[in-house]
Order: structure tokens, then sequence, then C-alpha cells
């Protein structure tokens, strides 16, 4: 049976979303280590749940002008030896994939688009 696809952006979904996005990272060779390096990886344990309310407050500021989140999304990254455009590739590709899981394509379009936006400032600040 096909999977129904979202059709609204709510805090829930964006956490199930997030949630489902990380599931992925932190298996994945490339990307995954720059997250369990920090946060371990027990996706369920506190350290990683503090993270992705973190993420899921990230994502709603962007997408339904909420303001739960306060931090400087940029600051860690500066931070991270080994960082490259292929990790940030492989990143983007793996949101992606989630976000095409999650929502419809009219709004899976905005959640990439902006996510290719800030991947993009992230790249120009960090030099890749
Ligand atoms: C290769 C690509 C990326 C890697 C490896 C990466 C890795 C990380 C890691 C390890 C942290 C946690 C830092 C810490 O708290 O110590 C983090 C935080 C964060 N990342 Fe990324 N990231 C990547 C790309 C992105 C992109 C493209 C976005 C946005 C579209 C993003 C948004 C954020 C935000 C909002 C935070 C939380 C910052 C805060 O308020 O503490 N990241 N990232």
């Amino acid at each position: 049976m096909a999977v129904e696809l979202e059709k609204t952006v709510n805090k829930e979904i964006v956490q199930r979303m997030v949630n489902t996005f990380y599931g992925k990272v932190i298996k994945d060779p490339l990307v995954g280590p720059f997250f369990t390096d920090r946060f371990g990886g027990d996706i369920e344990g506190k350290v990683w749940k503090e993270h992705l309310v973190l993420l899921a407050n990230y994502w709603s500021m962007l997408m339904l002008g909420e303001n739960d989140y306060h931090g400087r999304p940029m600051a860690p990254h500066f931070d991270m030896p080994g960082i490259s455009r292929k990790a940030f590739d492989q990143w983007l590709f793996l949101f992606h994939e989630t976000v095409d899981e999650i929502y419809i394509p009219k709004i899976g379009e905005y959640f990439k688009n902006q996510s290719n936006e800030v991947a993009r400032r992230f790249m120009l600040n960090l030099g890749l």
C-alpha cells in the first residue's frame, strides 16, 4: 500500500521529518560521524532528543515562522574538521529523500529550496 503523504506543515509533522532524517544521517558513513562524534549513536537517548527538538524548532521557524529557535545555525559548522562539499551533497541528498517520503511534492519543494539555500550559504561561509 502506498504511504499517504502529508498535505500540511505543522510542528508534529516537522518533528517526525527531523527524526526520520537524523535516523538516516547517523547510519550514513560520510555524514553520520560528524553527529555521532558529538551526540553518540543512541537516537532515542536524552542528548539526541534535545538536538532533534532544537532542529524541529529550527525548521518550524523557517517553514511556519514560529519563534522557538533562538540559536545560531551557522556557528557550530565552523568547528567541524573534515567537513566538505561532498558531505553537504550527501546531507542534502538524505534531507531531500526524507522530505519526499513525508510531504506532497508541492510542500516538499519549499523544504528542499530552503535546505539548498541554507547549505549554499553555509558552504560559501566555510569556503567550500
Ligand atoms: C555536511 C553537512 C552538515 C553537517 C555535517 C552538519 C553537522 C551538524 C552538527 C554535528 C551539529 C551539532 C553541533 C553541536 O551542537 O555541537 C549541527 C547543528 C546544526 N545544523 Fe548542521 N550540519 C550540516 C549541514 C546543515 C545544513 C545544510 C543545515 C540547514 C539547512 C544545518 C542546520 C543545523 C542547525 C540549525 C544546527 C543547530 C545549531 C544550534 O543552534 O546549535 N546543518 N550540524
